[in-house]
């Protein structure tokens, strides 16, 4: 009775903690720094532009205030911070200037654009990474990508011999093809390969227990919490975070390695001292933690963990 009772304590406590983080590092906090929320909040309306355009029938000249706004935005940001939200918004402008050019459109704002790209030019040279990008659906042999996933398996029989970084950061750019809200990437990867390190790591994770001494190569993966702000966004770090992660494991599969996801099922307490040890700042929310490696031997014993057919899961409403 009385474990019922702290159990569900417990419950009120994490769910307090959670929303006292939250505020701490949401997107709309002061105590965040301003190049770090304004990194998102252009990327988040410059997607709106790029995604407008690659809409079957773009109205003529929707979103002009958001281009406005992607315009003033831009224009107070610091690109040292990080190019992206420049490469995007810059590009996303051109494309939206030469749509309207193909259309045969004409309006004060595409004047203005054009005559705000031509300020952009010298302090961030084109080519510019945004707007769209023409996309084939032939010539790209589905049939691997079906192997690929339908190969996967949690492998706990791992070589401990570290990965090279090159190699880890190919799976790491792999797994960025993860989709994400508004495409704001706000997932982080955390490596380690110190088995010190990884041994601490792994005894506060817990799921590893007969195989954390073979484990010579650990992710965390983690979200940036001020990428989210309002009600309605407080889960979505794990939303955009676990995608990246299972995109993360096909990589790791396509490379070669054996990898196991580890929960990170933890109270508060649990999670601060992971970020203690791994070294991971504080506005960051943490999703789960990946084993990975070389398979220690070409041949080795997974579990079978069955499917439940898929009509089980599936209701194909009418
Ligand atoms: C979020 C998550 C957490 C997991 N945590 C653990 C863990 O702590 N220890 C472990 O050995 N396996 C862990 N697994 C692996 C699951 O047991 C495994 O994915 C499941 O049985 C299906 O098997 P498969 O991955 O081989 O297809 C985890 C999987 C997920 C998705």
């Amino acid at each position: 009775m009385f474990d019922k009772v702290a159990k569900l304590a417990g419950i009120f406590s994490e769910a307090l903690r959670d929303a006292a983080l939250f505020l701490r590092f949401n997107s709309y906090s002061p105590f965040v720094d301003k190049s770090r929320r304004a990194f998102y909040k252009i990327i988040i309306e410059a997607h709106t532009i790029e995604k407008g355009l690659s809409l079957p029938s773009p109205k003529p000249l929707f979103g002009k205030d958001k281009v406005r706004f992607v315009m003033r935005a831009l224009s107070r940001y610091d690109i040292g911070h990080s190019p992206v939200p420049a490469h995007m918004s810059l590009g996303a402008l051109e494309a939206y200037l030469a749509f309207h050019a193909q259309a045969g459109a004409s309006d004060p704002l595409l004047d203005e654009i054009s005559g705000y790209l031509k300020q952009w030019e010298t302090r961030l040279p084109r080519p510019w990474q945004g707007g769209t990008r023409d996309y084939r659906f032939d010539g790209q042999p589905a049939g691997d990508l079906q192997h690929l996933i339908a190969g996967r398996s949690s492998v706990r029989t791992l070589s401990p011999a570290p990965l090279e970084p090159a190699r880890i950061l190919e799976a790491i750019a792999l797994a960025q093809q993860a989709p994400s809200q508004c495409n704001r990437q706000a997932t982080r990867v955390h490596t380690y390969q110190d088995p010190a390190r990884i041994q601490a790591l792994l005894a506060l994770q817990g799921g590893s227990r007969g195989f954390a001494d073979t484990v010579g190569n650990l992710f965390v993966v983690s979200s940036d919490i001020c990428a989210w702000g309002g009600p309605g966004q407080r889960n979505q770090a794990y939303v955009d975070g676990a995608l990246f992660a299972m995109c993360l494991l096909l990589a790791c599969r396509a490379l070669g390695w054996g990898a196991c996801p580890l929960n990170l099922a933890i109270d508060h307490k649990t999670e601060s001292a992971i970020r203690r040890v791994g070294g991971i700042p504080a506005g960051e929310r943490l999703i789960l933690m990946i084993a990975f490696g070389e398979p220690a031997a070409p041949q080795t014993r997974v579990a079978f963990s069955p499917r439940r057919p898929a009509a089980e899961i599936a209701t194909l409403h009418a």
